[in-house]
């Protein structure tokens, strides 16, 4: 089969998906982003906005290429419209398996043969959702990084029967956006979730036996260079994915990967990081 990805549908208005719209736009695609609300594409396509004028005010890209890149980003409410031109579908819906297969049987229907489907979930093994199509040979892991807009690695995640050359057409989508693909076997959390839901979830001990948020940010900031700490992590990346991720990988791998109790009262509390306004820290909204 031959592909040549120039059209592309990416399913889920949120932090990841207008992120990805944003990414997959600057470099040229034509991009349709979809979501079940009207609401939530303007609220993407907002962020969007706010995430190009930062980039042109600081000289990442120019200018004058703002407008056109806006340009090429159409939106829909509507999932077969937005999948049935697409040569890659990146999904980015919430992380419910029962939604991503739904969603999956959908996009096979609809779907050009030759499409390819990636997924951008976290900690779902890829060959669950392969398994939902009649194409699992055409789907992978195209797993990108919050804030999307400036982090410059995209995990790739061949499932069991994913094809080699689909592999191939992702490594080269990824460096077509000016990113660099890091490969992952597919076993729940693959490599990054796998490692960061564990200190995660470790940060979120330390704060149950009485440190503070800010002296363990701080600690990993200053003793171990990360740009972040855990706690502000958990906020960016929110608190809910984080217990998700966990529970999958308690799941498959056994129960090491147990969410915190703290964590899920925090979950319970709606305490989710900066999308409610209070995590660990707390935020203007
Ligand atoms: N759009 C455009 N530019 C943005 C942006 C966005 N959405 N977000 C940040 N920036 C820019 C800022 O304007 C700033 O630009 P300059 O350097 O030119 O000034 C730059 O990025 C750095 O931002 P800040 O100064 O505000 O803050 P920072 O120095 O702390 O950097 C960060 C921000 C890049 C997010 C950094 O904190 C970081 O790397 N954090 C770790 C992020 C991480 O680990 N992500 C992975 C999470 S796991 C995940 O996403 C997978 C999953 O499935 C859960």
């Amino acid at each position: 089969m031959t592909f040549d990805i120039r059209n592309i549908a990416v399913l889920g208005a949120g932090a990841m998906g207008n992120g990805i719209a944003q990414v997959s736009a600057q470099a040229g695609y034509q991009v349709i982003m979809q979501d079940i609300t009207e609401e939530a594409l303007e609220k993407g396509m907002d962020t969007i906005k706010k995430s190009l004028s930062k980039l042109a005010s600081k000289g990442k890209i120019a200018a004058d290429e703002v407008d056109a890149i806006i340009g090429r980003i159409t939106t829909t409410v509507n999932l077969e419209e937005a999948a049935k031109d697409a040569d890659l579908v990146i999904e980015a819906v919430p992380e419910v398996l029962e939604l991503k297969i739904d969603i999956y049987k959908r996009l096979d229907e609809v779907c050009k043969p030759e499409a390819i489907f990636g997924s951008n979930t976290s900690t779902l093994p890829i060959t669950i959702l392969g398994a939902a199509t009649k194409r699992p040979e055409q789907v992978c892991g195209i797993h990108f990084m919050n804030p999307v807009p400036v982090m410059p690695g995209v995990e790739l995640i061949k499932g069991r029967l994913t094809s080699d050359e689909v592999m191939d057409e992702a490594v080269k989508y990824v460096e077509k956006i000016g990113r660099e693909a890091c490969l992952a076997v597919d076993y729940a959390g693959f490599i990054v979730s796998r490692l960061l839901d564990v200190v995660q979830n470790e940060a979120c001990k330390l704060v149950m036996e009485g440190n503070e948020p800010e002296e363990i940010d701080k600690a990993m900031k200053l003793c171990a260079n990360w740009p972040i700490g855990p706690c502000a992590l958990m906020d960016l990346v929110g608190l809910d994915i984080v217990e998700h991720g966990l529970g999958t990988l308690e799941n498959d791998l056994g129960p090491a990967y147990k969410a915190a109790p703290l964590l899920r009262q925090m979950v319970r509390a709606g305490e989710l990081g900066r999308k409610t306004g209070r995590g660990f820290y707390t935020y203007n909204k």
